[in-house]
């Protein structure tokens, strides 16, 4: 049996670990930044040690960092009274970090293992996102041993390992930046139009969901030009000019997206080449 304690138990730590101890695993501590979140996320996974940096702990097994990014920075000041000598490996869940960071801990021992795990998933709702975690891809980089525990972490979850180069990470992190963040803001504008249409909300989201999942269908079927429809796909230069003084007018805070996206598309329909491999043929 694994041991695993959680320091940052927000959405991810506190999806992963509930994962996890229903696929057997034993929780160790978890850790927030107060003892009331600690014990709400141990009341959510259903096992642990609720606590927090202030006290002075020496977890073993893996420990796993769920924090903000920002916050990976200061790590070797959150982890100041805890004992770390009797960890086997030491993993966070950063997309753009590396495992690198872990070289600013000074009380680690010599041989631990050191690993980044970025589940490429949305975890908004630990709630809703527990029993969803199987086939999810994970981004996985460290040394040797760090490497082996993630391995054993994606394997119970039933998840899909895949090796990023360390020095590779802010980039690869990008990707899904615009994969996934970029389409909720997308949602978002897509909403206001609507709104201001006087579409009613809830019918709104179903045809903008619809929309959207058709056009992914298109995307895993053909590559992203042949995958292209609407007015600029088209070369409807007038109706293009046309709504963009209509946007100008009714919602002018979207004009320079607008600007852009129209820009992108552009470059995309006519072909310019920016090394993605489905290209080589302009
Ligand atoms: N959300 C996603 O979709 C997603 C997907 C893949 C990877 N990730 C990565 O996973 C990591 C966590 O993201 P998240 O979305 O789960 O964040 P989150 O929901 O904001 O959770 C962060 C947790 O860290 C705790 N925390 C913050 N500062 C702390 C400190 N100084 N000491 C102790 N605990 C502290 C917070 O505790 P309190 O409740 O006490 O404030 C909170 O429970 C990030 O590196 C992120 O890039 C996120």
């Amino acid at each position: 049996m694994f041991l695993l304690n959680v320091l940052g138990a927000g959405r991810v730590g506190k999806t992963l670990a509930k994962t996890l101890k229903i696929a057997g695993w034993k929780i160790g501590i978890v850790a927030n930044r107060t003892i009331e979140s600690s014990k709400s996320a141990v009341k959510f996974i259903g096992e642990g040690k609720p606590t927090t940096t202030n006290f002075a702990e020496s977890p073993r097994g893996i420990l796993l960092i769920c924090l903000p990014d920002d916050e990976l920075e200061n790590l070797n000041t959150i982890l100041k009274n805890w004992s770390l000598r009797g960890l086997e490996s030491i993993i966070h869940t950063s997309g753009a970090i590396s495992s690198r960071v872990f070289d600013k801990v000074t009380n680690l021992s010599k041989n631990i293992g050191k690993a980044s795990l970025h589940p490429i998933r949305a975890f908004a709702d630990p709630e809703k996102n527990f029993s969803k975690i199987e086939k999810t891809y994970f981004g996985i980089e460290g040394n040797e041993k760090g490497i082996q525990t993630a391995l054993k972490i994606v394997d119970s979850l039933k998840g899909i390992p895949v090796n990023i180069p360390s020095e590779l990470k802010p980039l690869y992190h990008l990707s899904a930046v615009f994969a996934s963040n970029f389409l909720v803001g997308l949602f978002w504008i897509a909403d206001v139009l609507y709104s201001r249409c006087e579409m009613p909300e809830s019918v709104s989201k179903e045809i903008i969901i619809s929309l959207m999942n058709s056009s992914l269908e298109n995307l895993s079927e053909l590559e992203p030009k042949k995958a292209l429809t609407g007015p600029v796909a088209r070369r409807d230069w007038n109706l293009i000019k046309s709504e963009r003084e209509t946007l100008k007018s009714e919602v002018p805070e979207f004009i320079s997206f607008f600007d852009e996206g129209i820009k992108l598309l552009k470059k995309l329909s006519g072909g310019i080449n920016y090394g993605y491999k489905q290209d080589s043929s302009i």
